[in-house]
């Protein structure tokens, strides 16, 4: 039987200092720091990123039971090829294992999964389970989760444009809402809020275009490490910022 997520109740979300309508609808987490957390303990790279696999699992948990729309995480970037052969096969088997295990707990709760990124680079066992992911929980309704695998911003803009200029679309009727429409992240509520783990303060070529108005919140702490307890305090760090929006308040 899969584990079935509560809707935190009004009380529950105080607990954590949290208030309903002071969630960001949209999360964006640069998952950063699983090699230095294994390096910490003498271990393997690759135990480090299964560390964060189980930590992922929490902060998704959490998202829906918190009631945040949308959860988008970087899991591999265009640049993570220039990584050693063996840790990116690492990391792709751990991807695969967690589809393989986690898709019946994440469909019976209604998440929606959606890759973003350049998933033709996948193959084999790793491409089908992500296509039955996506296929078999693409009717669904509550959170949405997305996984930016072989995703680079830049290339998603290229990708995006050049899409416009195949359906012979006029510069006369480009705008930000056709350019919008055209990102992996097209429908999705905006992105409200950057977390990054691991004391990294940039982006890393993660959504350039989406986080124009994204607020920022970096924590020292190594994403294995990144509790639940961790991504509330990132929440309530957020829920305390004004966002202005180029207005004067
Ligand atoms: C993040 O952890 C996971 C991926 C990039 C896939 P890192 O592997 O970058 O960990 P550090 O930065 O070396 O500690
Ligand atoms: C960003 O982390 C990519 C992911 C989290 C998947 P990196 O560890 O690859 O980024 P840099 O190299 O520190 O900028
Ligand atoms: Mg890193």
């Amino acid at each position: 039987m899969a584990k079935l997520y509560p809707e935190f109740t009004e009380a529950e979300l105080r607990a954590f200092s949290l208030e309903k309508g002071a969630l960001p609808r949209h999360v964006g987490v640069i998952m950063d720091g699983n090699g230095r957390w294994a390096k910490k303990r003498i271990l393997p790279r690759s135990a480090g990123h299964r560390a964060g696999m189980e930590a992922l699992r929490e902060i998704v948990r959490f998202s829906h039971s918190a009631g945040i729309e949308a959860l988008t995480v970087y899991a591999f970037s265009t640049e993570n090829w220039s990584r050693p052969r063996a840790e990116v096969d690492a990391l792709f088997s751990l991807l695969e294992e967690y589809f393989y295990k986690e898709i019946d707990e994440l469909d019976a709760n209604g998440v929606r999964i959606r890759i973003i990124g350049d998933a033709s680079a996948f193959s084999g066992k790793l491409h089908d389970l992500l296509d039955s992911a996506v296929r078999r929980t693409s009717g669904n309704s509550g959170l949405c989760f997305n996984i930016a695998l072989n995703y680079g911003s830049r290339a998603e803009i290229v990708h995006a444009v050049s899409s416009l200029i195949d359906d012979g679309v006029k510069s006369a009727d480009l705008s930000e809402s056709i350019i919008d429409s055209r990102l992996y992240t097209a429908g999705l509520p905006e992105l409200d809020l950057i977390i990054r783990t691991a004391g990294e303060q940039r982006l890393s070529n993660f959504l350039l275009w989406q986080a124009a108005y994204a607020e920022f919140v970096f924590t020292s702490v190594l994403f294995p490490d990144f509790t639940p307890e961790e991504y509330a305090k990132c929440l309530v760090e957020y829920a305390h910022r004004t966002r202005k929006f180029g207005k004067v308040l």
